[in-house]
């Protein structure tokens, strides 16, 4: 039974190999994935298989059982994320930034406050980059004010493209008309319709590469962080003590926006009160 094939195909994928693999992912990532998910580690691992000239999963498992093979178990994380995102994804979150958190903290800036925002599980930088161009759209100057966004994601290859800041056609449908013409420009890319982000934005946005459940090296604390989509693929526990380390680096009445089908759990739901769709605001303490 063990040894039978999960998925048809060229390599053989055993329950037993998809447990060590859902298990790395899991303690590498705290991502959980269901045996549901046979035919996408197939799929998106089989590249692997072929560049390492291996013929089997279980060979494969050997090399990333290893502790110590750093980089192949980050490539297998890399291939298993999702990374879906768009430009404005759940707009409401950046109608609430524009109306009723940007004012204060443009305030505070131009009195030599310091304001931080927090891209966390920040995907190819368009979460970021869309935060970015309401805030340049409503301080045109701040770069001259210590207001700073970090975008950050475990996937290596996520945080090079943010860096980049060259997105699809089909990615940018949803900018403002009046941010689009000023903050991006478009370019070609061999046959195809680049959308590059303004100097200004780039600028703005520090990406960095970071797993959630590794050590925060930040010392200072956000005013607000989005980090949408991202602990759906957690499990409760993990869930839990995520939104309890964001309620503990959120200044006293910072905001966190969650995704659409995230929901609050553990100690941290008696310390967010909810301010909108799927937008919370930090009382003051924290779990810290
Ligand atoms: C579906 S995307 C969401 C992107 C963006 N927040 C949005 O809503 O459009 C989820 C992102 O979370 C990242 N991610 C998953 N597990 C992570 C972890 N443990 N630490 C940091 N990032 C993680 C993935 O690499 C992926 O880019």
């Amino acid at each position: 039974m063990d040894a039978a094939a999960l998925v048809p195909g060229e390599y053989l994928l055993t329950v037993s190999d998809f447990r060590q693999i859902a298990a790395i992912l899991h303690d590498d990532a705290g991502i959980s994935l269901s045996e549901s998910k046979a035919a996408l580690v197939y799929a998106r691992l089989a590249k692997r298989l072929r560049v390492l000239g291996l013929s089997s999963f279980r060979d494969y498992c050997a090399i990333v059982s290893n502790g110590n093979a750093v980089d192949e178990r980050q490539k297998l994380v890399a291939a298993l994320t999702t990374n879906v995102t768009k430009f404005f994804r759940e707009k409401h979150h950046f109608d609430h930034l524009r109306q009723k958190v940007l004012p204060g903290l443009i305030e505070r800036a131009r009195k030599g406050g310091r304001v931080r925002i927090w891209s966390a599980g920040c995907s190819n930088g368009q979460e970021a980059y869309s935060a970015a161009l309401v805030i340049l759209q409503m301080m045109p100057d701040v770069l001259d004010y210590d207001f700073k966004l970090l975008a950050s994601d475990i996937d290596p290859n996520m945080i090079a493209e943010g860096r980049i800041g060259a997105y699809a056609e089909s990615a940018i449908e949803d900018v403002p008309a009046e941010l689009r013409n000023r903050w991006l420009s478009r370019s070609r890319d061999g046959g195809e319709t680049r959308w590059q982000v303004a100097e200004e934005a780039r600028q703005l946005v520090a990406f960095r590469e970071l797993n959630l459940f590794a050590r925060w090296p930040m010392k200072r604390p956000f005013d607000v962080i989005f980090c949408r989509n991202v602990a759906i693929y957690f499990d409760k526990d993990k869930q839990a003590d995520l939104w309890a380390r964001f309620a503990g680096v959120l200044v006293p009445g910072g905001h966190l926006y969650i995704g659409h089908s995230e929901r609050i759990s553990g100690p941290a739901a008696d310390i967010f009160v909810n301010d909108g769709i799927t937008t919370w605001r930090c009382a003051q303490g924290g779990v810290r």
